[in-house]
């Protein structure tokens, strides 16, 4: 396991000086928990932070915040799996959110989650082979009007039909 103090400094768990790029992020993950003030209540957008820097939340970033919040890491785990647009494994370079809340269940959202699948050969939770998606279900993304709703990346994509499918994920180099 890998001290906070190596974690501090970019060095990886197997104790491998990280890249300058790698260092970089960290400092900025620092800055982040140093902008919360070490807070508590910070810990989603700290968690936020740390996995749009790094791309998931590896053990060591984890025990980090877990650190420098003062919080018991098991309750740091606990919102990450909580909330499904926290990710522990690496992600593609696409991750596509598909809402299955109430508004895109009723107009059609496990149809748009079949076809996803289909088109990719991956279900929820999984990467392509090529790296270049992820698949993953969210709650609700704040888009109910635009039922049924799937993301990528930033990216909303409203009024989905089974049939579009295809050209919109294509659109995804
Ligand atoms: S239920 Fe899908 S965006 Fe709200």
């Amino acid at each position: 396991m890998t001290s906070l103090s190596a974690v501090h400094q970019g060095i990886s768990r197997s104790g491998v000086v990280a890249a300058p790029y790698e260092q970089a992020l960290f400092a900025e993950l620092q800055m982040a928990v140093e902008f919360y003030e070490r807070a508590p209540d910070a810990l989603i957008q700290i968690l936020h932070r740390a996995q749009e820097l790094f791309g998931y939340l590896r053990e060591d970033l984890v025990e980090y915040i877990a650190h420098e919040l003062r919080l018991p890491i098991s309750r740091v785990y606990g919102v990450i799996g909580f909330y499904s647009f926290f990710s522990r494994v690496p992600q593609g370079k696409h991750t596509i959110n598909v809402c299955t809340g109430t508004a895109c269940y009723v107009r059609g959202a496990e149809t748009i989650l079949r076809s996803i699948e289909k088109e990719l050969g991956i279900q929820p939770g999984e990467t392509t082979a090529d790296g270049r998606y992820s698949l993953r279900c969210a709650r609700c993304v704040g888009a109910c009007g635009l039922a049924p709703v799937a993301m990528v990346g930033d990216h909303v994509h409203g009024h989905l039909r089974s049939s579009e499918i295809r050209k919109t994920l294509k659109a995804y180099k």
